[in-house]
């Protein structure tokens, strides 16, 4: 298990350092972001698109659980907001979102890197390959956050490794 942790002080920074892991991302990758609300995760993955070279906007999924996006370098970048689901989803619940076929089936490609926002509400179903991101927002700089990064097998180590933060 590897860690990495970056201090940032403003949405702009949090979007760089998740850029620079998006440039980094070969496909295949599962990261799993966790916070409280506004934490940053949206943020996060906004960054992480433009860094894949995903032209088509970021939004944070309202309705829609799962939105799909193709970067310029042919990876796919499946956003997921696993929120509306219940506290610990089941694998029943998950299923009726299409997200176990998404998690065990063949869209859990190589070419595919999910970006899971609540990721800890569908814990049981993650792989034990991944990138947990968590943010925590800072009591005493409001718009300060810790970003703590962690591998848990070695695609995700490969891509922690290759972010490159001073
Ligand atoms: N250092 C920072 N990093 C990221 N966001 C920040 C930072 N400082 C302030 N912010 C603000 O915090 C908010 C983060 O919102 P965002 O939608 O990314 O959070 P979220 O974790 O996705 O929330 P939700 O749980 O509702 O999905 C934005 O308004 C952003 O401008
Ligand atoms: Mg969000």
């Amino acid at each position: 298990m590897q860690t990495l942790t970056v201090k940032t002080r403003s949405h702009e920074e949090t979007r760089s350092v998740a850029e620079r892991l998006g440039r980094a991302l070969r496909g295949g990758e599962v990261l799993a972001l966790c916070g409280d609300l506004g934490a940053g995760k949206t943020t996060f993955v906004q960054g992480l698109a433009a860094g894949m070279g995903v032209r088509s906007r970021v939004t944070s999924p309202t309705f829609i659980l799962i939105n799909e996006h193709l970067a310029e370098n042919g990876l796919r970048l499946v956003h997921v907001d696993a929120y509306r689901l219940a506290e610990q989803a089941t694998l029943a619940d998950a299923a009726t979102f299409g997200l176990t076929d998404l998690l065990t089936g063949p869209d859990g490609d190589e070419r595919t890197v999910l970006a899971i926002e609540w990721a800890d509400r569908i814990a049981a179903l993650l792989p034990a390959d991944l990138l947990r991101i968590e943010l925590v927002i800072d009591l005493e700089e409001p718009d300060a956050r810790t970003i703590r990064l962690t591998a848990t097998g070695e695609r995700s180590a490969e891509a922690l490794h290759s972010l490159p933060i001073a």
